[in-house]
């Protein structure tokens, strides 16, 4: 049986990937603060030692805070990243590496894909770029994958902050010029799992299938959760935030369609079960 080590093993998409990683039969092992900090070499060493495939969810998340919080953000994302390459590298095991959307800031509405030229608008989204890079440096066998508009059940996204705003005030603004792919983390983890049992290497975007802006989304959680608000569309440059956001996420994802075992379900499709409270998934998973 494989063993997987997950690093930030207690966030958003590493509970959910430790729960299916499990379900699967795998021998999983969890790493995150406070015990295991990805900054601590002798840390990384334990973690890699102790598993044959790695998958690594930890990271620096805080977008905005990023801004300020430049040196830390960069540690997490970058230089951490880079040390756990080499050592995966030397006890010559296989990771995967999760990225974002953020490392874009394309203006256009074409599909992205692998090849297309990164340009990050925010701190966060350098950090995350460099630590890309820094990892195939390395040289170690690996798969990149980027990520993103992700929700579960663990910890803030974009759902829970919308339901908290719905229940605070009769009237909201959601942004409507911000177009990509809410993606369930519990869909991200049987793309990693099914990379996993193959142990694909390079860069792959993952996404839900269908693109939409964050102001539908808001419309479709809100009629979902039966919640009468006055919703209304604004700009981002109505609300600045100290990190800027892409406008154009739209992932083209063919190349991981090669690869799955699955067909990608469309992000409503996913969000609804999500919001009816389904947490486990409704397949088989056979690895
Ligand atoms: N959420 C999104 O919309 C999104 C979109 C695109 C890509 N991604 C990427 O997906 C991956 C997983 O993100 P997520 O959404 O699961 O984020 P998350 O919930 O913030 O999980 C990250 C985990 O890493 C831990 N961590 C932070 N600093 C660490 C350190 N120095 N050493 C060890 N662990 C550390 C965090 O612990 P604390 O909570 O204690 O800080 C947390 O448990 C990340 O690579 C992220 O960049 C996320």
């Amino acid at each position: 049986m494989s063993k997987i080590a997950i690093l930030g093993g207690r966030g958003m998409l590493g509970t959910d990937l430790a729960k299916l990683a499990k379900s699967a039969g795998l021998d999983v092992a969890v790493f995150d603060l406070p015990e295991f900090n990805i900054t601590r070499p002798s840390d990384i060493q334990k973690a890699v030692s102790s598993a044959d495939i790695i998958v690594n969810c930890a990271a620096y998340t805080h977008v905005d805070k990023a801004e300020t919080e430049k040196d830390l953000c960069r540690d997490v994302n970058a230089i951490a990243v880079g040390a756990l390459g080499k050592a995966v590298r030397k006890q010559g095991k296989y990771l995967i590496h999760l990225s974002t959307d953020f490392v874009f800031g394309d203006k256009s509405s074409k599909k992205l894909n692998e090849s297309d030229p990164p340009n990050p608008l925010s701190w966060y989204g350098s950090t995350k770029l460099e630590g890309e890079d820094l990892l195939k440096a390395s040289k170690c066998r690996h798969a990149t994958v980027r990520v993103e508009w992700t929700y579960g059940r663990t910890g803030v996204n974009f759902i829970t902050k919308l339901l908290d705003a719905a229940a605070k005030f009769p009237k909201l603004k959601v942004v409507g010029d911000q177009v990509g792919s809410p993606t369930w983390t519990v869909d991200v983890s049987r793309a990693l799992l099914c990379l996993a049992a193959k142990q694909a290497e390079g860069l792959y975007h993952f996404s839900a299938d269908g693109y939409v802006n964050r102001f539908e989304v808001a419309k479709f959680i809100l009629d979902s959760k039966n919640l009468k608000k006055e919703l209304s569309s604004c700009l981002s440059s109505d609300y600045p935030t100290p990190a800027k956001r892409p406008s154009n996420s739209r992932f083209d994802c063919s190349k991981i369609d090669k690869i799955l075992d699955f067909k990608r379900p469309a992000w409503h499709e996913s969000m609804a079960k999500y919001l009816k409270g389904v947490s486990s998934p409704d397949f088989d998973l056979t690895l």
